[in-house]
């Protein structure tokens, strides 16, 4: 007997579509340039309050959100890869790792931008702060590098949605829209009451002030 179980609590939901969105519209003002580089800066920013709040959450989030719940090491990742582990309940060992990739490559993307220096129309609010050499670097990777490592690993993200359903029958996607899997009613459910909602309300909140206040420092 399966019951509907929630496994990515609705903060976890709105930070994973409302990272989607932002990264494609990124994409679109980072290429189009001209004015629209105010708006790319303002969403890399609001893309940083969303990685501090990812941070946050994959400590005090519903239990499936929660580093310690998903990320494995090495043998059970090869045990995985193997078929010789139960079926995850959220992320699997392997899939877990490329949240993590996700997570520093998003947030080497940021701080690059921050410490960018186009020497056209922008530059970065960190630049100042750092010697011209490391802006140079920052601006090149931002440019050149990270964003094709970004589309690399996004590339690889879709693709494996593709695998599971294809060949593994699974549709992980509707899961990550409503937040519930039909799974065995004796697994841990993510909590997602609307407490817990109000407390990822605040925790986003204090991020998005403190990504405000240290991009205003210079
Ligand atoms: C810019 C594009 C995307 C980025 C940067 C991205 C990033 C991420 C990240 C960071 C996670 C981990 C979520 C967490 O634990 O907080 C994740 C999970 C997930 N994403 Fe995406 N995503 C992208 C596009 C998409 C799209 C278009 C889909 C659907 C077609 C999708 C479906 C999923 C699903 C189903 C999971 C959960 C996978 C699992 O069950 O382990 N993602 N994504």
């Amino acid at each position: 007997m399966k019951a509907r179980v929630r496994v990515w609590d609705l903060p976890t939901r709105w930070f994973h579509w409302a990272l989607v969105l932002s990264v494609i519209g990124l994409a679109i003002t980072g290429n189009v340039g001209g004015l629209w580089i105010e708006w790319h800066y303002r969403l890399g920013q609001f893309v940083m309050s969303l990685l501090l709040f990812r941070l946050a959450w994959g400590v005090l989030g519903g239990h499936w959100s929660r580093f310690a719940n998903f990320v494995r090491g090495p043998i059970t990742i090869w045990r995985y890869w193997r078929g010789q582990t139960p079926p995850a309940v959220g992320h699997n060992p392997l899939g877990a790792w490329s949240v993590l990739l996700f997570l520093a490559l998003l947030s080497t993307q940021v701080v690059t931008g921050l410490l960018s220096d186009d020497e056209i129309a922008f530059y970065g609010p960190w630049s100042a702060l750092v010697s011209s050499d490391w802006v140079s670097w920052a601006t090149n990777y931002h440019q050149n590098i990270g964003k094709f490592l970004l589309l690399i690993l996004i590339a690889m993200h879709l693709l494996a949605m593709v695998f599971y359903a294809v060949v593994r029958h699974k549709n992980l996607v509707p899961a990550m829209v409503h937040g519930d899997k039909y799974l065995s009613p004796l697994t841990t459910a993510s909590s997602d009451t609307t407490a817990r909602r109000v407390l990822a309300l605040v925790i986003w909140l204090l991020c998005a002030a403190l990504v405000l206040w240290t991009t205003s420092l210079s």
